[in-house]
C-alpha cells in the first residue's frame, strides 16, 4: 500500500487509519473551568497585590509543600530560573557532573553560573545518569552532579547520594518532569540537596510559566528567598546579588486551581500509556520505558524507542510518516545538548563518551500524549506505527 492510499480525513471516530482532523501535538495543558480562574483573578484585582509575596503566593507555596510532602518549598517564575538560583545557592563553582540528554536549561543553568558542564552516559533502563559512569567522571575540580529524572522516572537516587557523600558532592536534581512523582512513598523531590520543579505549559502540572526550588532546611529557604528577589533580606538591606525569579500571583492562583485536578490529569495520562501500551505491544523494534514496581509515576511523556533495524524504519521516517497524518510527536531528546556547538568541544561532549545517549538520541519519539487526548487517536497512532512497516518504500 502507498502512503495516504485508501484514507479519508475522518475525525476520530471513524475507521482506522485516518488523518486527524486538527494538528495532534505532543502535548497539550490541562486548564481548568475559566469560572474558577476568574474567581481568583477577582481576588488579585481586588487586592491589587500582584507580585511580592502575595496571599495566593503563600497559599500555594504552603498547599504545595502539603502536597508533596516536603516542608520547604520556595516558588519560582519558571523552572530555569530555579535551576541558576539553586546553583547560586549552594555556591556551586568549578565542574558539575550532568546528563546529555535533557532540555538544554539544564546545562544552560551551569553555564550561566560559569560551571563547566561534565557530561556523562546514561542508562537505557529509564534514559537518567548513569551512576555507574559517575565516579571515574570526578576530578580535583567537581563540586557537584546535576541528573535529570527524564521524563519523570527516578533516577537511581541512593547510588548518587552515595556517590555525592564518599566525594563531598552536592547533588541538585532537576526535576522538571517529576511533578507529582514518589518512590517508595516517598516524594521524589525530597531527594538531594535540592530539587528543581518546573510548571511550564509543557508539564504535567502547568501555571503557565513557573517553578520551584525544594530544599531540606528553614534557613537555605531564606537564602533561597533572597536570592530570587534581588538579594533583598530586608527593606534597606541587600545581602546577595540576587535576581528577581519570584512567581506572582496570577501563577500562584493557578498553581491553587490545578493541585485540585491533578489527581485527574494523571489518571487521564495513565489510560492513554496504558491503551499505547497494549496497543503497541510485540512490534519488532518498538519499546518503551516501565516505570519502576516501587515508583507512583505522573505519566508525563509517552517515549518509544526506534529501533531502526529491528523496525525496517528509522526513527526519522516514522516521525515524518506520523506527520503526514497530522500527529506530531517530539523528539526529545534529541539532538543531545553535548552535540550543540557551544557545548561540543568540551572533552566530555564526544559521542564516544556517550554511547547510550547518542543512540537513544536516534531513537526516541515522544508520542502525543495529554488528558484531553480522545483514544481514538491513540489506537490510530498505534495503528498508523504498527503498520508503517508494511508501506511501500517508493
Ligand atoms: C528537564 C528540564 N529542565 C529544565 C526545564 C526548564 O524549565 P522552564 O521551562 O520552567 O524554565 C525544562 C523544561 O522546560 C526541562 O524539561
Amino acid at each position: 500500500m502507498k502512503e495516504n492510499d485508501s484514507m479519508m480525513t475522518v475525525n476520530c471516530n471513524g475507521k482506522l487509519p485516518f488523518i486527524a482532523e486538527e494538528k495532534i501535538t505532543v502535548t497539550q495543558p490541562f486548564l481548568p473551568p475559566l469560572s474558577e480562574v476568574n474567581g481568583f483573578m477577582e481576588k488579585i484585582w481586588e487586592s491589587k497585590w500582584l507580585t511580592n509575596y502575595g496571599n495566593f503566593h503563600k497559599e500555594f507555596e504552603k498547599a504545595l509543600a502539603d502536597f508533596l510532602g516536603a516542608p520547604y518549598v520556595a516558588l519560582f517564575t519558571n523552572g530555569t530560573l530555579a535551576l541558576l538560583v539553586a546553583l547560586q545557592v549552594l555556591k556551586i563553582t568549578g565542574e558539575a557532573i550532568t546528563t546529555p540528554y535533557s532540555f538544554v536549561a539544564t546545562t544552560h543553568a551551569l553555564w550561566w553560573n560559569n560551571i563547566r558542564p561534565v557530561f556523562v552516559d546514561i542508562e537505557p533502563g529509564h534514559c537518567n545518569l548513569d551512576p555507574d559512569k559517575v565516579e571515574s567522571a570526578i576530578t580535583a575540580q567537581t563540586t557537584a552532579i546535576m541528573p535529570v529524572h527524564v521524563y519523570g522516572h527516578p533516577c537511581k537516587v541512593s547510588r548518587l547520594q552515595e556517590i555525592a557523600d564518599i566525594y563531598g558532592l552536592h547533588l541538585i536534581y532537576d526535576a522538571a518532569h517529576a511533578f507529582g512523582v514518589q518512590s517508595g512513598g516517598q516524594s521524589i523531590a525530597n531527594f538531594g540537596d535540592l530539587s528543581v520543579l518546573s510548571f511550564h505549559a509543557t508539564k504535567v502540572f502547568t501555571t503557565f510559566e513557573g517553578g520551584a526550588i525544594i530544599c531540606h532546611d528553614a534557613r537555605t529557604r531564606k537564602r533561597i528567598r533572597y536570592l530570587k528577589n534581588f538579594g533583598f533580606a530586608g527593606e534597606t538591606t541587600v545581602v546577595a546579588p540576587g535576581i528577581n525569579a519570584k512567581m506572582n500571583e496570577f501563577q500562584a492562583g493557578m498553581g491553587l486551581l490545578q493541585l485540585k485536578y491533578f489527581a485527574y490529569v494523571v489518571e487521564k495520562r495513565k489510560a492513554i500509556t496504558s491503551r499505547y501500551k497494549e496497543l503497541l505491544q510485540g512490534i519488532d523494534g518498538i519499546s518503551f520505558l516501565e516505570p519502576e514496581p516501587e515508583v507512583d509515576y505522573n505519566y508525563a511523556y509517552f517515549p518509544i524507542f526506534v529501533d531502526s533495524g529491528q523496525y525496517g524504519r528509522s526513527r526519522d521516517e516514522l516521525y515524518e510518516h506520523l506527520k503526514t497524518y497530522n500527529y506530531f510527536g517530539r523528539r526529545y531528546f534529541y539532538p543531545l545538548i553535548s552535540s550543540f556547538n557551544i557545548y561540543k568541544s568540551l572533552p566530555s561532549a564526544t559521542a564516544k563518551n556517550l554511547p547510550v545517549a547518542s543512540r537513544i538520541a536516534d531513537q526516541v519519539l515522544c508520542l502525543p500524549i495529554y488528558p484531553a487526548l480522545e483514544l481514538g487517536h491513540v489506537a490510530n497512532i498505534a495503528g498508523l506505527i504498527r503498520n508503517f512497516q508494511s508501506f511501500d518504500k517508493r
